[in-house]
């Protein structure tokens, strides 16, 4: 059976978008089955119903989330202890080192993750405004970490 990976993007100006689409591409190119949403698309139910999971988030406001993600981190941060017990996940934050809360939608999302019960498959990347090169590296190295894996 293939092996099924949800890409969720939290965005304001479509940068994680694009990067999310690019995931999805490189996914699909080694063998994953994925599916892409905006954060505002789907609930906490429905990412439970996948055991693996790439968060591209940006940071907007002064450390905030960006708008299409606030109700469903919110909804995560009341999860239950443990609701993500069966997914893997990895997080590309992108942000701008120009604030002083660099990357903080992405570092919260890290972090609720991992309290909620999920296994941080990769490292979290932290972005800069030139981040094209390093986040390719990066989703390269993630979906290869999620095809090795046994979930
Ligand atoms: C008004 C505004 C506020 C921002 N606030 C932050 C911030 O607090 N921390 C950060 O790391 N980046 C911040 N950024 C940078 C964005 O996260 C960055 O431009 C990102 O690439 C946008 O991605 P998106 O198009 O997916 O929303 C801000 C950008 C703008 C325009």
């Amino acid at each position: 059976m293939t092996k099924k990976i949800l890409i969720l993007y939290g965005t304001e100006t479509g940068n994680s978008e694009l990067l999310a689409m690019d995931a999805e591409k490189m996914a699909k190119d080694n063998g994953l089955e994925p599916t892409i949403n905006g954060m505002d698309e789907v609930s906490v139910a429905e990412i439970q119903e996948h055991n693996n999971l790439i968060v591209v988030c940006s940071t907007w406001g002064d450390g905030e989330q960006p708008d299409n993600a606030i109700e469903l981190y919110e909804a995560t941060t009341e999860a239950a202890e443990g609701t993500f017990s069966n997914l893997n996940f990895a997080v590309l934050a992108l942000g701008d080192t120009a604030f002083d809360l660099f990357c903080e939608a992405g570092i919260q999302w890290d972090d609720v993750l991992e309290q909620k019960g999920g296994n941080r498959i990769n490292d979290r990347i932290d972005c800069d405004t030139d981040y094209d090169d390093e986040a390719e590296e990066w989703l390269e190295e993630t979906i290869g970490l999620f095809v090795e894996n046994e979930a």
